[in-house]
């Protein structure tokens, strides 16, 4: 697969799965536009695939809770002249607690970047593609979105879930086009999500068969929306958990997951 000549663009590029994307695509002859909060981040990465593949890069600092950041990151690249083919939507992280222990303003934000910013972005990049015959999505959900809701971080798995819902209309409003669109539902992935929402102690507890590297998740994924597959769940114990989830009467699911989340409750004091 080469993608020479092709621009991609990853949101949430300065860490972990989507430093992942960057290097993958990168490694496969597309040149990068890295979006994140952290510049010196995104400029040490880009210094590495210019250097390392001889692709160009550009990096475009944004807030992506910020409602009006999808607009200004479209615009930049345009004044630029900068084509995206490919659109990996992938910034987040977990808001821990349970819902009454965050104030509005925060799930405001919260679900402006877990799910505002990836419809946003996408509804301004789709176009193009369309009219180019050619193009990938890839929405970064999570294996939260395919089962039963959890108590703490509340809005999580509902934002994933809509994530999934979200790439599956847009690949079928694209069906017969050139443009493809996944969700990729990865469960625990080594990055820097746990460190960030303070939850590592807990989940280093986890077995380490339920963990994946970034790298796995990530070619799966560049794989899946090739196919135009638009629901890809990574990892044998991942894709188990998912087919438990949709094969389980809804109740037992339900009841597994409020017994998981009343240990996690009782671990964290929540
Ligand atoms: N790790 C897992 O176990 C796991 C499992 C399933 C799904 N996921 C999903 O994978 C995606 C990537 O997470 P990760 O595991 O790679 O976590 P990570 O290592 O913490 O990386 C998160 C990335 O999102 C960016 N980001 C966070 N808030 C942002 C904001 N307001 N505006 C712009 N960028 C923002 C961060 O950059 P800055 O801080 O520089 O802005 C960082 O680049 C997330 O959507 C997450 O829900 C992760």
């Amino acid at each position: 697969m080469t993608y020479k000549n092709k621009w991609a663009l990853v949101t949430g590029a300065s860490a972990g799965i989507g430093a992942t994307f960057a290097r993958s695509y990168a490694a496969k002859g597309a040149n990068i536009v890295l979006v994140a909060r952290r510049e010196e981040r995104m400029r040490d990465l880009a210094a590495e695939l210019e250097e390392r593949h001889g692709v160009k890069t550009r990096i475009v600092a944004a807030d992506l809770a910020e409602p009006d950041a999808p607009q200004r990151i479209y615009d930049a690249l345009s004044a630029d002249g900068i084509v995206v083919d490919i659109l990996v939507n992938n910034a987040g992280f977990g808001l821990p607690g349970v819902y009454t222990e965050n104030d509005w303003a925060a799930h405001r934000a919260y679900l402006e970047l877990m799910l505002v910013s990836y419809a946003h972005m996408t509804r301004l990049f789709l176009p193009g593609m369309l009219a180019r015959d050619y193009g990938r999505i890839i929405q970064v959900a999570s294996l939260a979105g395919l089962v039963p809701g959890s108590a703490g971080h509340t809005l999580y798995g509902p934002s994933k879930a809509f994530l999934i819902s979200f790439a599956q209309s847009i690949a079928a409003e694209c069906d017969g086009t050139g443009v493809n669109s996944s969700a990729v539902c990865p469960g625990f992935t080594y990055s820097e999500f746990h460190d960030v929402n303070k939850t590592r102690g807990l989940v280093s507890q986890l077995p380490k068969h339920m963990f994946m590297e970034a790298e796995p998740v990530v070619e799966g994924a560049i794989d899946a929306v090739e196919k135009g597959r638009a629901v890809y769940v990574p990892g044998a114990w991942n894709k188990f958990t998912a087919w438990l989830a949709r094969t389980l009467p809804r109740s037992w699911a339900e009841k597994m997951v409020t017994n998981q989340s009343k240990r996690f409750r009782k671990q964290t004091g929540h």
